[in-house]
């Protein structure tokens, strides 16, 4: 479809809002597996970002927990809550008009029992106008993604390294070497049969992951599990450069964006101090 083009007023979002295009659904990611087509996913937590990323033709757009860490400055993804993380998916949800917009159910807000969880979901579908959402777990989240979808909420489970479970793993660690691979397999055939649209599988082997994504009818998303999952994720602004710091070896750095903004906004300051700005042509 077409995709047709007006301007924006000023402070409304996007320059450039489409206001015609086909959204990406979650049929349309099983399709793409089917034809053997990978497929895209960044996090947004923002309208301009998610605008952006829409425009670029990024299929998925997660409003992760990860906003833990990449907006609200905590340490973990641990105590990010539910008020905190809606207003973002709904800016998010309001800027994208192609992709596929979910949110991550953050910690303690649906691991208690499935009813707890349908809850959650259902104010992230009502409030922020999302069209699923993630959790973290396999096999024991189950009852949990079976709730949801009965409930007409798509799920898109999240094993091997999960974030929110960082203490009970003991640190940032690849999940699903040795043994371990045949509880990787058990959790992703887990979620699966539970009615999961989708799996992100996080620092797991690359090997595994391949035979974990030929063995499941759906989809999978890899994050540090190497080339052979359906689609792929990354943090954005580890993607972009924002972030400077220590990212973990399975990210790729595409861009630098912390140059690009520092410039942008040391040349603000110097040609405020300098009285250079604003000029003539910025005066009403
Ligand atoms: O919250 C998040 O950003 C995530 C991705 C790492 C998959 O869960």
């Amino acid at each position: 479809m077409t995709i047709t083009e007006e301007r924006a007023p000023y402070g409304s979002g996007a320059a450039h809002r489409p206001v015609a295009t086909k959204r990406v659904r979650t049929h349309h990611l099983l399709e793409m597996k089917r034809r053997g087509e990978r497929f895209t996913m960044l996090t947004a937590y923002d309208m301009y970002t998610a605008a952006v990323f829409d425009e670029a033709g990024i299929d998925v757009l997660l409003v992760g927990d990860s906003a833990a860490n990449n907006v609200y400055g905590y340490e973990t993804s641990i105590p990010v809550t539910v008020d905190e993380l809606i207003p973002l998916a709904r800016a998010v949800a309001s800027a994208a008009h192609r992709s596929l917009v979910i949110a991550d159910l953050p910690f303690g807000s649906y691991q208690a029992s499935p009813e707890q969880a349908y809850l959650t979901a259902a104010r992230f579908m009502k409030e922020a106008r999302v069209a699923g959402v993630k959790l973290e777990g396999g096999a024991e989240m189950a009852p949990q993604i079976d709730r949801l979808t009965k409930g007409g909420i798509p799920v898109c489970a999240h094993i091997g390294f999960t974030p929110q479970s960082e203490h009970a793993l003991g640190g940032y660690r690849v999940q699903g070497r040795g043994d371990a691979a045949q509880r990787l397999l058990a959790d992703a055939h887990a979620v699966e049969e539970a009615g999961a649209f989708a799996v992100v599988m996080e620092m797991v082997p690359g090997d595994v992951a391949t035979r974990i994504t030929a063995e499941l009818q759906i989809p999978t998303v890899g994050i540090g599990a190497g080339n052979g999952t359906d689609g792929q994720v990354l943090v954005w602004q580890d993607a972009v450069g924002l972030n400077t710091g220590h990212t973990p070896r399975f990210v790729k750095r595409f861009a630098d964006a912390h140059t690009v903004l520092l410039a942008a906004a040391r040349d603000y300051a110097t040609e405020v101090k300098a009285g250079t700005f604003p000029g003539p042509e910025h005066t009403f």
